[in-house]
Order: C-alpha cells, then sequence, then structure tokens
C-alpha cells in the first residue's frame, strides 16, 4: 500500500501550542519527568474550581439534554446569550442569528468554511491565536497578517491594516482581548477598523472569548457596539470564564445588516444542521453562567488568582535582565520579547525544544503565531503566584547563557 498523505488543505495549517515541542513534553513526562506546561489556556489543570453556578445548573437537570437539540442552540440558551450581548452594548440581537457550538473552534470553523471562497483574503492579527488562520487555510482562502504593535500596547497598527487591503478582501478579524498579548483594544481604535471596513464593504468578525476577564478597571467595548451598521460577527464562550474548556461552550451572533447576508446565514444553518446539534449538556449551564458574573470577576482582582499570577509574573521580568513584555490587561496570557541577536537565535522553536530540555518548561515560541521575528513566546499565567514567579525567573536565567549557533 501506498503512503497515505495528509489533504492538500491541511499543508499550511500548523499548531504550535500542541506542536512538537509539546510532544517532546509528554514523552518526558512518560519519562517520569515533572514538565510545567504553560502551553494551553486550560485553567481546569491549575487547581482552577468549577463554579458552583455550572454545577448547580446541571443537577436533576441531565434528563434535558438526551434528545438532539435545536440545530442553532437550545432556545433558552440564545435568550441568554441575546441579553447578555444587549447588556455589554450591542443593539437588536436576533436570536435568530445566534448559533451555538462545540467551543468557539467549533463556530470559528463553521463562520470561516461559509463565509470563504478560495483565493479570498481576510486580514487577520500578527501576533494571532492559530484557529484562524487555520481554517483560513482549510476554506481555501488566504490569512493575511496586519501587525499589532508592541511598541502601542499591542493596539492594531491601524494604517498596516489599510495598506493590506486588497480587492479580494472579504473581512478583517480582530481578537479583543488578545490572545497571546493579552491586549484590550480601546474605543478608538475599534471605531478606526470599523471606518476602513465601511470604506471597503467589508465584514468584521470579532473574537470576544475574553470580554469578562479584564483587569485593572478596564471596561471591554464589543466591536458589534461600535458598528451596528456593519456586518459583525461576534465570538463568546464559556471555557475560559467558567473554567469549562471540557464542556466545549461557545458561540457566535451575527449583527448589523444580516437582511444582505440571508444567503451566508442560510450556509451556516446547513452546516450547523449537517452536525445535528451541538452537545446540548453543556448548553443547559449557558443561562446561569452568564448571570453569574461574580466568579469570574473574583479572579481578576487583587486578590484574585489571575491578577495574582499576573503581578507574579510581571515582577520576575521586572528582575530580569533578559526579558521585557507588555503588561496583559486581561485574559492569563502575554508575550515577553527577548534579544534574539544577543542570544543569536534564529529559530524561536529550538529555543522553546532547548528551554524545555534545560528547564522542564514548555512555552510556545512566537512563530506559533505567525510572529515574523524570533524573539518572542508566549506564557500562560495559569500556575500560583511562586510556582509562575519561579518559572519567569528560570526562563530568564536559562537566556543568561543561551546562545544558538
Ligand atoms: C482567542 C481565542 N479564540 C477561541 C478560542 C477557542 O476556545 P473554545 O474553547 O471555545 O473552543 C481560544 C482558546 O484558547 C482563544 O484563545
Amino acid at each position: 500500500m501506498k503512503d497515505i498523505l495528509r489533504s492538500d488543505k491541511l499543508m499550511l495549517v500548523h499548531s504550535d501550542i500542541r506542536g512538537p515541542v509539546f510532544q517532546e513534553a509528554l514523552k518526558m513526562e512518560k519519562a517520569g519527568e515533572k514538565v510545567l506546561k504553560l502551553n494551553t489556556g486550560n485553567p481546569g489543570k491549575f487547581g482552577f474550581g468549577l463554579p458552583d453556578s455550572i454545577r448547580n445548573a446541571l443537577e436533576g437537570h441531565l434528563d434535558e439534554a438526551v434528545a438532539y437539540c435545536d440545530l442553532k442552540g437550545m432556545p433558552n440558551a440564545r435568550a441568554a446569550i441575546k441579553a447578555y450581548h444587549e447588556s455589554t452594548g450591542i443593539e437588536h440581537v436576533d436570536e435568530n442569528n445566534i448559533f451555538i457550538g462545540n467551543g468557539v473552534s467549533e463556530v470559528v470553523s463553521m463562520l470561516t468554511t461559509a463565509f470563504l471562497n478560495s483565493s479570498d483574503e481576510i486580514l487577520v492579527p500578527c501576533p494571532c491565536y492559530s484557529i484562524w488562520p487555520n481554517c483560513t487555510y482549510i476554506a481555501g482562502a488566504v490569512p493575511v497578517h496586519y501587525t499589532c504593535d508592541e511598541k502601542a500596547n499591542w493596539y492594531p497598527d491601524v494604517d498596516d491594516i489599510k495598506k493590506k487591503i486588497t480587492p479580494r478582501t472579504r473581512a478583517i478579524l480582530i481578537i479583543n482581548p488578545n490572545n497571546p498579548t493579552g491586549a484590550v483594544y480601546p474605543r478608538e481604535i475599534l471605531e478606526q477598523i470599523a471606518d476602513i471596513a465601511r470604506e471597503h464593504d467589508l465584514a468584521i468578525f470579532s473574537d470576544e472569548i475574553y470580554d469578562r476577564l479584564v483587569m485593572d478597571g478596564i471596561t471591554h467595548t464589543p466591536m458589534a457596539s461600535v458598528a451596528p451598521d456593519l456586518l459583525v460577527v461576534t465570538m463568546n464562550g464559556l471555557s475560559k470564564s467558567h473554567i469549562i474548556c471540557g464542556f466545549r461552550c461557545g458561540w457566535m451572533v451575527i449583527t448589523g445588516p444580516t437582511e444582505k447576508a440571508k444567503d451566508f446565514i442560510e450556509g451556516i444553518v446547513a452546516l450547523a444542521s449537517m452536525r445535528l446539534c451541538s452537545n446540548a449538556l453543556m448548553q443547559l449551564v449557558i443561562p446561569a453562567a452568564l448571570e453569574d458574573k461574580a466568579s469570574t470577576e473574583a479572579m481578576m482582582v487583587p486578590g484574585g488568582r489571575l491578577f495574582e499570577q499576573r503581578e507574579a509574573a510581571c515582577r520576575a521580568m521586572d528582575e530580569s535582565r533578559e526579558l521585557t513584555y507588555v503588561k496583559n490587561r486581561a485574559a492569563f496570557y502575554m508575550f515577553p520579547k527577548f534579544d534574539a541577536q544577543k542570544h543569536n537565535i534564529t529559530d524561536d522553536r529550538k529555543f522553546a525544544y532547548d528551554l524545555l530540555k534545560a528547564k522542564k518548561i514548555l512555552i510556545v515560541p512566537g512563530s506559533g503565531f505567525d510572529y515574523m521575528t524570533p524573539d518572542h513566546f508566549r506564557i500562560v499565567m495559569l500556575p500560583e503566584p511562586d510556582e509562575l514567579y519561579r518559572a519567569m525567573a528560570e526562563i530568564s536565567d536559562f537566556l543568561e547563557t543561551y546562545k544558538q549557533n
């Protein structure tokens, strides 16, 4: 029998978050070594407990999730999602234009499949969380990266977005709050991006899965609230805010001139009906979770785990001679920088591998987020403050003597 190769559609798909360095970490663990895995944003692995609101919403209700449910999602779950998004300032959310999926990951895939034709272009941030370019490739389209500027708090560089528009551009993606930088975009930047979309008749995709995980008194502004006249697809979900990554619970909300997008929305309906419905069990928790703001907020304020862990990581980097960073204002990611020239680093995946072998700490190299220079990496700030502080100090210590040749 001939070797069987992957489909051409997957040739450009890559995921360093669970890539070869991660595989090596698994091997080390199997051999009995203890590895600190800072590669995935999976709070349940770091002792974050299930909120009572979620446990209570499930207890005694399992029978309600036995049958296939509505292909768009359970009506009461979609009603709760509508109420939630309207409470954040998005006008006129129609429950018929809400689609619940098995995580945001699934709805991103449905969106890109239903929206993009071959050779269409979509503007995506650099650095970018990899599911977006990957789903774009699978749809046969082209992700074109625009710069998020480290010197400007990692905000999108609006002039760069303008420069990258071509006759093939169909949409602009923003990830706000951002993974991997933890930036939260101010209203003015969103307005400028909306102006560009308006001028060039583009849709906006806005991944806002971290909108409830903000710190430092910052308020998150939903893109759809500043651009009610544009077709905006907002993604959100409960994986992170309610520590239920494993439940697979996400959704998209399509707002704006949806009457002009009827055919595209029918395409989404076709895809949603192909998989019958998304997991009904997790939909049972959506109304209670969206009511329960307190359990998320408690993690984000002084004394809360995510706040204190961020402070510990920053303390270690402030003391480091090797690392610089822009403090994240949301989520639990940062994208620190090192001096690649000084260490002769040309291959950041090799840097990640060498760090893993020397210090038993797993990070994701910047190239895993399509970053263009080999001088960044992403950390996930989920271990308890002391452990995270030590890990960041270890990474800095490793860099002190590291050289690639
Ligand atoms: C920006 C962003 N979007 C989407 C996802 C996928 O989330 P889900 O667990 O809902 O599939 C993640 C997960 O880390 C993410 O960081």
